[in-house]
């Protein structure tokens, strides 16, 4: 029976999992904790650790113990060895949505959006497309991510949503990386369609050392769910839980 849309949803969401090939069984604990305490899995990129086909069937089979729907986005690391089309096909044959500028709807209730983002900074020093033509395909690449996001939301008609990303859509979640680096974790280009129109919470990954909590400039909150972070935070758990 499907629920209905005020009733409460218990989300799981962490990202950075980089799945190695002799880890079978590395999240043997965390599937049995999320079949006994969420209603859906959202996974936020760098599901592999070198983006190879043979890491990606270890996850594959990892996840096929899991009794939730699970919604997920790549991230930089799963594309490092051009394999993402297999890897997508081995995740997709154990039931895991792999967003890329689309989205997955739970229980008729709530919508999930999901793109991997790219990196770029924020704010007012948020690279602009001039000069070389490199620095414009890079800037391109940010702008096309955001874009797919768009659509990805606007064609949603849940009146709850949540966003999943891998790269960061703010500088808050970015507080404890190397200050250097912070304008390749992400882009405030990727909060524009999230501010524009609206959703419940945003979840990234990518920032390893990031910081866990902050919000877009409408007031949505982001929270970076990456493994390493949320370990820290808490080592028996390793994923976050939240309850929409
Ligand atoms: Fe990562
Ligand atoms: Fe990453």
């Amino acid at each position: 029976m499907a629920r209905d849309s005020s009733s409460t949803i218990r989300l799981a969401a962490v990202g950075d999992l980089h799945c190695r090939e002799d880890q079978h069984g590395r999240f043997r604990q965390i599937v049995k904790q999320i079949n006994a305490e969420a209603d859906i899995l959202l996974l936020c990129g760098d599901l592999t650790d070198r983006g190879l086909i043979e890491e990606g069937k270890v996850l594959a089979e990892e996840l096929s113990a899991l009794r939730v729907p699970v919604a997920a986005v790549l991230g930089n690391h799963d594309y490092e060895h051009n394999q993402s089309r297999e890897i997508i096909a081995d995740l997709s044959r154990v039931g895991v949505h792999v967003l890329d500028g689309d989205h997955f709807i739970f229980d008729r209730v709530l919508g999930v959006a999901g793109v991997k983002g790219f990196g770029g900074g924020f704010g007012n020093a948020t690279l602009q497309a001039f000069g070389e033509a490199q620095t414009k395909a890079f800037v391109q690449e940010a702008v096309s991510e955001s874009l797919k996001l768009e659509a990805a939301l606007s064609h949603l008609d849940t009146s709850r949503k949540v966003v999943i990303m891998h790269y960061a859509p703010i500088p808050e979640t970015l507080e404890g990386e190397n200050i250097e680096i912070r304008p390749f974790l992400g882009t405030s280009r990727l909060a524009m369609p999230v501010d524009h129109y609206g959703a419940e919470a945003v979840f990234h990954g990518h920032a390893h050392h990031g910081s866990h909590v902050g919000k877009t400039k409408s007031g949505i909150p982001v929270y970076n769910v990456a493994m390493p972070l949320m370990t820290k935070l808490n080592a028996e758990q390793r994923f976050m839980l939240l309850k929409v």
